[in-house]
């Protein structure tokens, strides 16, 4: 029996090259029917951060490898997809057009409706993916370029709280694992490390004296408050998305700090936290839902905040 909707997801914002074919059951949960990601970390590790034009390089060689692998490991034939979704923004430019192009052309050629998505919306929906979440809901989200808190109201409906002035908190842990000598990306292996190490072997100076986990957990007591007054309800749950929410002693201090307020804490599962194109099928399977689809025109976007307060540069987009 054919599964309804089939949504094929494409992602390839910047070293990820990743495709995902999801579904929904009766009760509307969504279903991973498959989720490969193929990531270029041996291509960039000896540049010590993402090169552009060998990112791009590498999607092309592999965006139809690895989407004829999605379509396959899902069981299903790809003239059943019901639409297309594809990364459209914010990311490399030369990166997002192969996964953009290649979605577009296929919807064309299966003469389906292709849907642009907004890659912070595919992390912002990401949780969906694993538990029931209902609007409105309070998200951080953290990723390598990324740290803010939105309001999330809808579906395309973002208000942002606040952000950073300063790096985003997965470059934070990039550049710290650079200065230590630390093979790209460095997060993770920082994390690892940190477990290993003596939290009191040095006397951090006054400036430097709160640690990125004290500074989230003040801020985050500031969101909650935040999120009440645009909202006039209290915050009931807590959503934390983008590939920092992956650092477990981030997530445990988060998890202490819901439990103090009576708040749910949420996060996607450990291998959705990074890039992926389970992320992006999911808002395509919402968009899909509300018809919402998009022009074949649609520009790749390389700066593209969620939030309408965010200032947009009229015509910034890329057409493709
Ligand atoms: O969401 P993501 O995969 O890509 C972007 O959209 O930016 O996030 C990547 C960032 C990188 O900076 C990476 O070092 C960081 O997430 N990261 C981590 C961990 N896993 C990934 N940072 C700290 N601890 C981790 N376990
Ligand atoms: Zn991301």
């Amino acid at each position: 029996m054919i599964k309804k909707p089939l949504i094929l997801g494409i992602e390839s914002s910047c070293d990820e090259t990743a495709a995902s074919v999801i579904t929904q059951n009766k009760q509307n949960i969504p279903i991973i029917l498959s989720n490969i990601i193929s990531s270029q970390i041996d291509i960039h590790k000896e540049f010590g951060g993402v090169v552009p034009e060998l990112a791009a390089r590498s999607h092309i060689e592999k965006i139809d490898l690895i989407v004829e692998k999605a379509i396959k490991d899902s069981g299903i034939q790809i003239e059943n997809l019901d639409a297309i979704a594809s990364t459209a923004g914010p990311g490399l430019i030369v990166c997002l057009s192969v996964g953009l192009s290649f979605g577009k052309a296929l919807a064309i050629s299966l003469n389906k409706p292709f849907i642009a998505v907004n890659h912070l919306e595919g992390h912002a929906l990401s949780p969906k993916l694993n538990c029931k979440l209902d609007y409105p809901y309070l998200l951080l989200l953290i990723s390598g370029g990324h740290s803010q808190y939105l309001s999330v109201e809808g579906l395309g409906k973002y208000k942002r709280l606040g952000t950073t002035i300063d790096d985003a908190l997965g470059e934070a842990f990039d550049k710290t694992a650079k200065i230590l000598g630390i093979e790209f990306p460095g997060g993770p292996q920082v994390e690892i490390l940190a477990s290993k190490g003596n939290p009191r072997k040095f006397e951090l100076p006054k400036p430097i004296f709160k640690t990125i986990e004290e500074i989230l957990y003040k801020k985050t007591q500031i969101a909650f408050k935040e999120f009440e007054k645009v909202n006039k309800i209290k915050a009931d749950k807590f959503v934390v998305a983008g590939g920092v929410a992956a650092n477990s002693n981030i997530r445990k201090m988060l998890i202490n700090l819901c439990k103090e307020n009576a708040i749910t804490p949420i996060f996607p599962k450990q291998e959705l936290c990074g890039d992926n194109a389970a992320m992006i099928a999911m808002v395509g399977l919402e968009k899909f839902k509300k018809g919402e689809f998009s022009e074949l025109s649609h520009p790749a976007i390389p700066r593209w905040p969620l939030d309408e307060n965010a200032i947009f540069l009229k015509g910034a987009g890329v057409k493709l």
